[in-house]
């Protein structure tokens, strides 16, 4: 099978460059074009990116030519758009895009609880991608917009699939501790968060409040019926580098036992991993057992950042109807770049590339 020509808006950021890390080395897709704003336009990729992976970046990629995408101008040979721009210009770009028949999975929030946008976790909601066939019929065009998830969002729905598949879920309350890349490169000042917790990310909690009942919701006649759960999220920004800590409350419809729970995570596997799909990690969902982990520092990068891990499953006190845990997810991985590759290849394996 030959390559398909994917093409990186918002390349020089953080979720681009891990885009840039997870594509550069992947058996179905050559990166051929890297896109960010007019400051980075005309440099070598190398020269306009402050690089900050742990791993060398690619020569090859580090002297493509930075194009500027504040508008779609021309047409590009490009076979799939990977978006990681801010929402503002993500607005006008990616519907132009879609409009001129191009793929587009993107990262920003934009557009993510529009009703013929799929909003897509491989291994928890794959069966929405039917969306894009209402979204390319009402639109009137080839090209369409398929988006991940709100990081914290993407890594609560996982951690919630496998309960939800042993039991109905009557109320989530969820506490979050969000690392500072999740704000972007130019995100947060120094001096505002280093020893210091910042209780208040803006519209976030909105976000994850509506984009979970539309991931979990069951696709049918067309449409997505949005999940029956009630749901409160408290978000609190922590001086963490990357990785996303979530704290969750749950109350289930009858009686669920922890260790049935944490078994069915331990177990879980969906379409990416059956479809042995290249970025898809093993196993999506770790549950760690010492009382102390999961830690970001420990477990943010587990299989390549593409696995959630899970600890502290356990009833609560209350009632048998009650279970908490806590769960650690990689931001610009799971929560971002490596879902959009998964996409991606979910897409070419469902001949939507
Ligand atoms: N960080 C996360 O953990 C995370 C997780 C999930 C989703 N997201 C979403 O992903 C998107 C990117 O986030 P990020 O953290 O990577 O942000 P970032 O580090 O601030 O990077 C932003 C990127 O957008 C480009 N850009 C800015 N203005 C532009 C313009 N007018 N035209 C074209 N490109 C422009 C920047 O290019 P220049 O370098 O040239 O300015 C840069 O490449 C956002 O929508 C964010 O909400 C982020």
């Amino acid at each position: 099978m030959s390559k398909l020509k994917a093409a990186i808006i918002g390349a020089t950021g953080l979720v681009g460059q891990n885009l840039v890390k997870i594509l550069s080395k992947h058996p179905w897709f050559d990166v051929v074009s890297l896109f960010a704003s007019r400051k980075s336009a005309g440099k070598k990729y190398c020269e306009a990116v402050k690089w900050y992976r742990d791993y060398s970046l690619p020569d090859d990629i580090g002297e493509i030519r930075v194009e500027c995408m504040e508008n779609v101008e021309g047409s590009y040979d490009v076979d799939v758009f990977f978006s990681a721009i801010p929402s503002d210009i993500a607005t006008y770009i990616e519907p132009e895009l879609a409009r001129r028949g191009y793929v587009v999975i993107s990262d920003s929030s934009i557009y993510r609880m529009d009703d013929y946008v799929p909003i897509i976790i491989p291994e928890v909601n794959p069966d929405h991608l039917e969306l894009i066939n209402m979204q390319r019929t009402s639109r009137n065009c080839s090209g369409f917009i398929v988006k991940t998830s709100n990081c914290t969002a993407a890594i609560l729905s996982l951690s919630l699939k496998p309960i939800l598949n042993l039991t109905r879920i009557e109320r989530i309350i969820v506490s979050t501790m969000q690392s500072i890349s999740g704000a972007g490169y130019l995100g947060l000042p120094s001096m505002a968060i280093l020893g210091n917790i910042i209780p208040y990310i803006e519209n976030e909690e909105e976000k994850i409040e509506q984009e979970l009942p539309k991931i979990l919701g069951l696709f049918c006649n067309g449409k997505i019926l949005p999940a029956q759960f009630g749901i409160s999220v408290s978000c609190n920004r922590v001086p963490v580098y990357e990785g996303h800590m979530i704290n969750v409350f749950l109350e289930a419809k009858s009686e669920i036992d922890a260790i049935n729970v944490a078994k069915a995570m331990e177990t879980f596997i969906g379409l990416p991993q059956k479809l042995n799909l290249p970025t898809a990690p093993q196993r999506p969902i770790i549950v760690r057992k010492e009382p102390d982990r999961p830690q970001p520092v420990l477990d943010k990068d587990a299989l390549n950042g593409m696995a959630i891990v899970v600890g502290r499953v356990r009833n609560d006190n209350i009632s048998k109807r009650y279970l908490k845990y806590v769960v650690l997810g990689n931001n610009m991985i799971r929560g971002a770049a490596g879902t959009a590759v998964l996409i991606a290849e979910i897409l070419r394996a469902y001949n939507f590339l």
